[in-house]
């Protein structure tokens, strides 16, 4: 009997494929916001935990209790005070703290064991290990203001926490210290997976909040962030509160050898599975250094190159070019990266005539169009071009006259043309249309 799978499956296991290679082994802290541990949220949440566990990644989950001490304490006419967004904590508070980690724990424990959230393969829930991972310190007075309770993190123990992952489970840190002369601290999630993500050198620390990420001034999802961005963002105003303070903390793991932030709707369905297994991601991602990056290509890109032009030489949009072509010619083109992969080409062709360049062979992946690679390729062309004493730039094209046109290109003749390239326009039959920009 045939099997039928949805047309989409294949496509996206073998994307998949590749994550799930890198992920084996390797330490996710997640900091999650307590209001995302009860109901469906932490349902989807456990039953996504289980399947990375099957999948061999080290996992590490810090929560938050925010919304849990705000219950707690409204129900008993307690009044939060907050300094400088951090809540002062007093003894009523620290008591409340202390009954929402003993309730979150036990929710997540019976929600990692619940046969829906189990990944089908493991024979028994996945365990939970919990322990005084982290030790603390009072925040102490801040502008005067005495902050009780509240504390920071100290040290993390990695050496226990290493070891309850080699044993296959998951560790559960709330985020509550103890000071070596035995007191008690509150802290804060966002900080305490910092730290964990820090101390055990954690491939990923991802945040899963309320929201679909870090969002602009106008509300909209900014997808990557360099550490620059993100510190700007955060010191310019434009992401404010719990948003700023989440950037804070993404910076300082990224800065700190963490190799990548994540901050993602917890709210939404497979946004976790999305991130951690698709090419696109979900949420916000931050990284120390820009994501994009283009470089001269060298020849180990042909194969990438050659996948992203054979469809469009196919289709008539670009010229045929050997791969004999390609190798001669890999000094001039540059490729676009984007997380060691490859989503753009492009080339600069120079002539005799050493003041005329030509851009050539521009090409965005398709699954990547629209997002201003295009634009990032051509800039890139002409930055070269002007470091190089050139002052016309043409393009020659047969289907995307108006990219060009609306980038400042004008229409030019074949005249215009440096005599070489007129010969090749000539017996090539292709009658493209001709642009230059002048530089
Ligand atoms: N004609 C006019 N506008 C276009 C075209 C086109 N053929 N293709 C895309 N656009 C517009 C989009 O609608 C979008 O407009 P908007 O900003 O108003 O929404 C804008 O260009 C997108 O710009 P970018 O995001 O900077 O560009 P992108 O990363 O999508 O790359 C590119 C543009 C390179 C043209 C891409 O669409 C592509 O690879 N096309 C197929 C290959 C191709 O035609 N290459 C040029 C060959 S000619 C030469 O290399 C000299």
């Amino acid at each position: 009997m045939p099997i039928h799978t949805s047309a989409g499956f294949v496509g996206d296991f073998r994307e998949a494929a590749p994550y799930i290679n890198y992920l084996r082994g390797k330490t996710l802290v997640i900091g999650v916001a307590d209001s995302l541990l009860e109901g469906d949220a932490l349902k989807r949440l456990a039953a996504d935990l289980n399947l990375l566990a099957s999948l061999g990644v080290r996992l590490v989950l810090v929560h938050g209790t925010r919304a849990h001490i705000g219950r707690l304490a409204g129900s008993a006419g307690h009044v939060p005070q907050y300094h400088r967004h951090r809540r002062i904590t007093d003894e009523a508070v620290l008591q409340y703290a202390k009954q929402a980690a003993g309730m979150i724990r036990s929710d997540i424990e019976a929600a990692l064991g619940s046969s829906i959230a189990q990944a089908p393969q493991r024979s028994k829930p996945l365990a939970v290990a919990g322990g005084n991972f982290l030790s603390a310190r009072p925040l102490g007075i801040v502008d005067g203001i005495d902050m009780g309770y509240t504390g920071v993190v100290r040290k993390v123990d990695t050496e226990a926490v290493a070891g309850r992952l080699n044993d296959g489970a998951l560790v559960l840190i709330s985020p509550i210290g103890h000071s070596p002369s035995g007191k008690t601290f509150k802290l804060g999630m966002g900080e305490a997976a910092e730290a964990a993500a820090i101390a055990l050198n954690a491939d990923k620390l991802i945040y899963l909040i309320e929201q679909e990420g870090i969002l602009d001034s106008e509300g909209r999802l900014k997808t990557n962030l360099s550490a620059a961005e993100a510190r700007q963002m955060a010191a310019s105003g434009e992401a404010s509160g719990g948003q700023a303070r989440l950037l804070e903390y993404a910076v300082n793991a990224v800065e700190r050898g963490v190799h990548r932030t994540q901050i993602l709707s917890g709210r939404e369905d497979g946004a976790l599975i999305r991130e951690l297994f698709t090419r696109h991601g979900a949420g916000t991602s931050i990284a120390r250094d820009s994501f994009v990056n283009i470089r001269r290509a060298h020849n180990d890109d042909i194969p990438h190159i050659t996948a992203l032009i054979r469809p469009l030489e196919e289709q008539g949009i670009l010229l045929r070019r050997s791969r004999e072509y390609l190798e001669n010619q890999i000094h001039s083109f540059s490729v676009l990266e984007h997380d060691r992969h490859i989503y753009g080409c492009v080339a600069l062709k120079t002539f005799d005539e050493a003041d005329c360049g030509e851009l050539a062979c521009l090409v965005v992946s398709p699954d990547a169009q629209e997002g201003g690679y295009g634009e990032m390729l051509l800039a890139h062309v002409a930055d070269e071009a002007r470091a190089r004493g050139i002052g016309k730039l043409f393009a020659l094209s047969t289907h995307t006259g108006e990219w060009f046109a609306e980038r400042g290109f004008q229409t030019a003749s074949l005249e215009d043309l440096p005599p070489a390239r007129r010969r090749d326009y000539v017996e090539s039959g292709r009658n493209s249309q001709i642009f230059v920009r002048i530089l």
